[in-house]
């Protein structure tokens, strides 16, 4: 057996590189006030196995690797590569029309009641072909590889039927390979009940019969989806109607998620952490008992403020209190087409900070190892550190804490993506 040569790259001239550096798990409490942030150290990568050998005194490792090429950092901050633990980035047309009926006092489920919302992303998918879909998300995600993020997490749930969420899935998977990077796909058949099984002979039932005994095992036969989530809230899927479709997810070999208590309590947070869901996402509305189910459970805490913020609505989740009782807390964009339109994960940093009351340091690790603890993915990445994935994000700040700091700038300079630069055109 040959074992090739390592193709090494030297990682210089950071003002400062956040490592995230320690154990292989999401951080929680007072564990998330350390980022790992170092000066004067350089980052050793193998470009050939993807992964960081070494972080070190720069002057030592130049000695040590005078071959190595030298990827100059001009003075910037070197962080892992942000990983955005929950998008619904493939979609057709923009949703701009709601933004307005919203401010003009519309409520986000109001609209959907009336056959909008998700349904008219839902209408709007289902005619577009899989050469399209794929088109329009490559240039989504490029969009938002270019603020610093290299693993994307990305749902269906725009299709609705078994052959749109297919075809959904499918261009997934042909966006990770045309792009390089990891995305990590989950089904989302529950994110809505399609308004063809609202009306007589069609029933709810039906649709959920379709997902379990249908959807659930095409996406699993054809190994479409890590993950399958489900919209639980009042008003689209309640907690028992959720725990059936997680269960038949979770015989079909798929990790779980759950978009959890976002606009109003139902209880779904202590669902996710009795169910072992890897994640409950929102959270704004959690309850005190929810809270404590989490903190209680392995279950990450995904908060998504950029959400709220669009919505409009004052009420974020309580992230101080989640971090206070020992929940893991990440960050993610919410990236869609309703409720948060931005592919600027660092604003979403921001909103941590300024609505979320978290440190830069919390935000940085919440948006790294806890968004990697979110996708079951803490093992491999969200750190620099020996052993973890070579994905790394160049910002033009000079203190980790501008990452936050300078809202809706792009400072991202350049990402890799296992030690190669990701190519954005
Ligand atoms: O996470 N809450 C459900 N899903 C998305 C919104 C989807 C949409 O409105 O298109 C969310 O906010
Ligand atoms: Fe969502």
């Amino acid at each position: 057996m040959s074992t090739q040569a390592p193709d090494l790259a030297l990682f210089v001239n950071a003002a400062e590189v956040v490592t995230c550096e320690g154990p292989a798990r999401a951080r929680r409490g007072a564990e998330m006030l350390d980022a790992g942030v170092r000066r004067g150290v350089a980052v050793l990568v193998d470009r050939r196995a993807g992964t960081v050998l070494e972080v070190g005194p720069e002057a030592a490792l130049r000695a040590a690797h005078p071959a190595a090429s030298v990827e100059d950092c001009a003075g910037g901050v070197l962080a892992p590569g942000l990983v955005d633990s929950h998008t619904h980035a493939i979609f057709g047309r923009s949703r701009h029309d709601e933004q307005e009926l919203r401010a003009a006092g519309a409520g986000y489920l109001e609209i959907a009641r009336k056959g909008g919302g998700i349904h008219s992303s839902v209408r709007d998918l289902r005619e577009r072909s899989e050469e399209e879909l794929f088109t329009l998300g490559l240039s989504r995600l490029r969009r938002l590889l270019a603020h610093g993020t290299t693993t994307v997490e990305v749902k269906s749930g725009y299709g609705l039927s078994l052959e749109s969420e297919l075809r959904t899935l499918r261009v997934i998977r042909r966006l990770g390979e045309a792009l390089g990077v990891r995305l990590v796909p989950t089904f989302l058949g529950a994110h809505e009940v399609p308004l063809e099984y609202r009306e007589a002979p069609r029933t709810r039932e039906d649709y959920i019969r379709l997902l379990v005994e249908e959807m659930l095992p095409a996406v699993a036969r054809e190994g479409l989806a890590r993950f399958c989530d489900v919209f639980c809230e009042p008003g689209v899927y309640t907690a028992g109607e959720s725990r059936r479709v997680l269960e038949a997810a979770r015989a079909q070999g798929l990790a779980l998620k759950l978009h959890a208590d976002e606009l109003e309590n139902g209880g779904a947070a202590q669902l996710a952490a009795e169910l072992g869901a890897t994640s409950a996402d929102h959270l704004a509305a959690i309850s005190p008992e929810g809270i404590e189910a989490l903190a209680r459970s392995g279950t990450v805490a995904t908060l998504l403020p950029g959400t709220m913020l669009f919505l409009g609505r004052s009420k974020q989740a309580p992230a101080r209190a989640l971090i206070a009782g020992g929940a893991a807390v990440a960050l993610a964009s919410d990236f869609n087409p309703g409720t948060s339109p931005t592919v600027n994960f660092p604003l979403i940093l921001t909103l941590g900070v300024s609505q979320l009351r978290l440190s830069a340091a919390e935000a940085l690790v919440a948006a790294t190892v806890n968004g990697a603890a979110a996708l079951a993915l803490a093992d491999s990445v969200g750190q620099l550190a020996t052993g973890f994935r070579a994905d790394l994000a160049l910002f033009d700040v000079q203190d980790h804490r501008e990452i936050p700091y300078w809202y809706g700038d792009n400072r991202c300079a350049r990402t890799w993506s296992g030690g190669r630069r990701v190519q954005l055109a």
